[in-house]
């Protein structure tokens, strides 16, 4: 279990004064302007050795993504863009960074923007976020009122401003190019890739997309140095994570942890236990709705990480699983989430419009057993043509559930039309 004096969120529960002074007294904004007079090569090799990849789900390597940034300026501007947009279902880590710890994000954003050549941020926030809108607004203003951010931030100068962004609510502005549309006062419709944002991004400009947690890390792991950071967890799965657990645990909690302990560990460490005891387990949907469900017997000797997950054929994601025990219907979960995704598709490519809609209704047929034993390898096709074949991975992230499902849980999806074709009703969920 990951030491008190080895976290980077210090005020994860708001125990603590969230304030630029409390922040300060916690050891946050503490030779800043040192780290940048180290320079944007050196910040960019320490967050490549720390190891850190991304934390918004898709776990690309940080500081290489933030050496795709042109070195020089071709006369645009060079922009940072923090993804606060925080929707997937279950998961719930950046908003206790925002409410209750929002200086380590300003400050992270600083540095990030400097290693990138930004001299503007925006960090895009949930609609649903008031609080937290509140509270990060009031930090920002801290930050320029002291003269950590804005011109000459820190007396290093470097100008630096940071723009707060409330979004209206919508899952798909998560996605980093829809993001970017909705920033510039467009629908929040993703965009094709290539180009990629650091090549054309906002307004047509330099860009780079992160994630709330990617962010706030950053000047611990500077302070600190890239070797405490990629001593937790094991290589290519480094670092400490805020991670999540919700469903049927004891106790349901955002914590921060070493990447690469076992599931196990984690849900008793933290969660107090599967509701029940871990032999009432019955699945987990490990990180964010995106992730392919697993059953209990691939859990037992699992590692949470982004690659003991994928050793499962499921996703690290963000972190945040949902735990559901034996009462607990697998197939209507997994359907409630379809439903999920077919309403937050943007529309804009065929196979995710249409097929996010026909996958659902498949599934709501599954929950009732009113279905034929053919249609679940039907479902699985289906499920494989919209996989890859859209604009973004909105698609993929409404085939993945429905996969693990079948890949999972084939007998409880089969046993449930024969139930229903033979009257057994106790295997048929209420209607
Ligand atoms: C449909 C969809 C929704 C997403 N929602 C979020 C989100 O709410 N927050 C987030 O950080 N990343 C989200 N992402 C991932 C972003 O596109 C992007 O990869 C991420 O912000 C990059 O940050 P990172 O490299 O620091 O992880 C989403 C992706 C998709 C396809
Ligand atoms: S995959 Fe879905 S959400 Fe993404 S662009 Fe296409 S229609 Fe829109």
């Amino acid at each position: 279990m990951l030491k008190d004096q080895d976290r980077i969120f210090t005020n994860l529960y708001g125990m603590h004064d969230r304030s630029l002074k409390g922040a300060m007294a916690r050891g946050h904004w503490d030779g800043t302007r040192e780290i940048l007079e180290k320079g944007r090569d050196w910040i960019v090799q320490q967050v490549k050795d720390s190891g850190l990849r991304g934390r918004g789900g898709a776990g690309f390597p940080t500081g290489l993504k933030w050496s795709f940034m042109p070195k020089e300026s071709d006369g645009r501007p060079a922009y940072l863009v923090i993804n606060a947009d925080e929707s997937e279902p279950a998961t719930c880590k950046d908003r206790e960074i925002m409410r209750h710890d929002p200086h380590t994000l300003i400050e992270g954003a600083l540095i990030a923007g400097f290693a990138m050549g930004a001299h503007t941020a925006y960090i895009y926030i949930r609609g649903e976020f008031i609080r937290e809108r509140e509270v990060l607004q009031n930090a920002i203003n801290e930050a320029y009122e002291a003269g950590l951010i804005g011109k000459n931030a820190c007396k290093s100068g470097w100008d630096f401003d940071l723009f707060l962004h409330h979004g209206a609510g919508a899952y798909i502005c998560g996605e980093e190019t829809a993001l970017l549309e909705s920033l510039e006062g467009k629908k929040g419709m993703p965009r094709m890739k290539p180009p990629f944002p650091a090549a054309a991004g906002l307004y047509g400009c330099p860009t780079t997309v992160n994630n709330v947690e990617s962010i706030a890390v950053v000047p611990t792991i500077l302070r600190r140095g890239a070797d405490w950071f990629a001593s937790f967890g094991r290589p290519n799965n480094s670092g400490t994570k805020l991670m999540a657990l919700t469903g049927h645990v004891n106790n349901p909690c955002v914590f921060e942890e070493s990447m690469s302990m076992s599931v196990r560990e984690i849900i008793e460490t933290h969660g107090g236990g599967v509701r029940g005891g871990w032999d009432n387990l019955k699945a987990i949907i490990p990180g964010g709705a995106s992730c392919p469900i697993l059953r209990k017997d691939q859990l037992d000797d699992a590692t949470m990480d982004f690659d003991g997950m994928r050793e499962k054929q499921s996703s690290f994601g963000t972190g945040c699983m949902i735990v559901m025990d034996q009462s607990t219907d697998v197939i209507a979960a997994v359907w409630r989430l379809s439903k999920f995704f077919k309403h937050e598709s943007c529309g804009q490519c065929t196979p995710c419009r249409e097929g996010t809609g026909w996958m659902m209704r498949v599934m709501e047929r599954l929950v009732t057993g009113d279905a034929e034993i053919e249609e679940i390898d039907m479902l699985y096709d289906v499920s494989k043509q919209v996989e890859g074949h859209t604009i973004c991975a909105l698609g993929d992230a409404a085939a993945w559930p429905i996969q693990g499902l079948i890949r999972n849980f084939r007998d409880e999806i089969e046993d449930r039309i024969k139930a229903r074709k033979t009257g057994r009703v106790t295997a048929v969920a209420a209607e």
